[in-house]
């Protein structure tokens, strides 16, 4: 494997039982508290995206903290793709279904051009639930996916499996 994947593996922690029995939850707060480590994912993901996209789409919340930065590098549009009711209307929505019940994701109406490049960002690819209904909600608006960048893969939740023919960008996988 490669310097960065082994860089993000050594801080990521796992805790088992989180959130709930049987589950090992990855967690990427030591990863963050790294400044170097995080600086060169960042810069990973601003070449793996650079001159192919208008705006850079994080997920809520911790989507945002791949999506403002690389946004930022790239100098393109940053756009939030936001949980039910924390936006102003006017809103398009996409429900898609959870592990248990279901969930909502937001944008705003009139967030992107037509035709518009966009690339997905979000901390974990785990069952690809939400990286799916945030693609079609984003298509819904106009946008032409151009990629999806993942800092982690969970491989045994079939992510990738919900999102065929798209292009995925994942840094390490379980
Ligand atoms: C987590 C993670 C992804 C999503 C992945 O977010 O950050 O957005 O779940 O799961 P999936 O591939 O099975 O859809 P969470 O809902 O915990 O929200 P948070 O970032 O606000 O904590
Ligand atoms: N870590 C962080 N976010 C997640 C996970 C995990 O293991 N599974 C689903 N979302």
């Amino acid at each position: 494997s490669d310097g960065l994947s082994d860089l993000i593996r050594a801080r990521v922690r796992d805790v088992p039982g989180f959130p709930q029995e049987g589950v090992t939850f990855r967690d990427i707060t030591p990863l963050l508290a790294d400044g170097t480590a995080f600086s060169a994912v960042i810069g990973h993901l601003a070449d793996v995206f650079s001159g192919a996209v208008d705006a850079v789409a994080g997920i809520e919340a911790r989507g945002f903290l791949l999506a403002a930065p690389l946004a930022s590098v790239l100098g393109c549009s940053l756009l939030t793709v936001r949980k039910a009711g924390k936006l102003p209307p006017p809103v398009l929505s996409a429900d898609y279904q959870l592990e248990y019940g279901s969930a909502s994701i937001e944008i705003p109406a009139d967030a992107l051009r037509p035709g518009a490049r966009v690339a997905v960002l979000d901390d974990v690819l785990a069952t690809g639930g939400t990286a799916a209904a945030a693609c079609a909600l984003l298509e819904r608006a106009g946008a032409t996916i151009t990629g999806l960048g993942f800092l982690l893969e969970l491989g045994e939740l079939g992510g990738r499996d919900r999102l065929p023919g798209r292009e995925l960008h994942t840094l390490v996988t379980y």
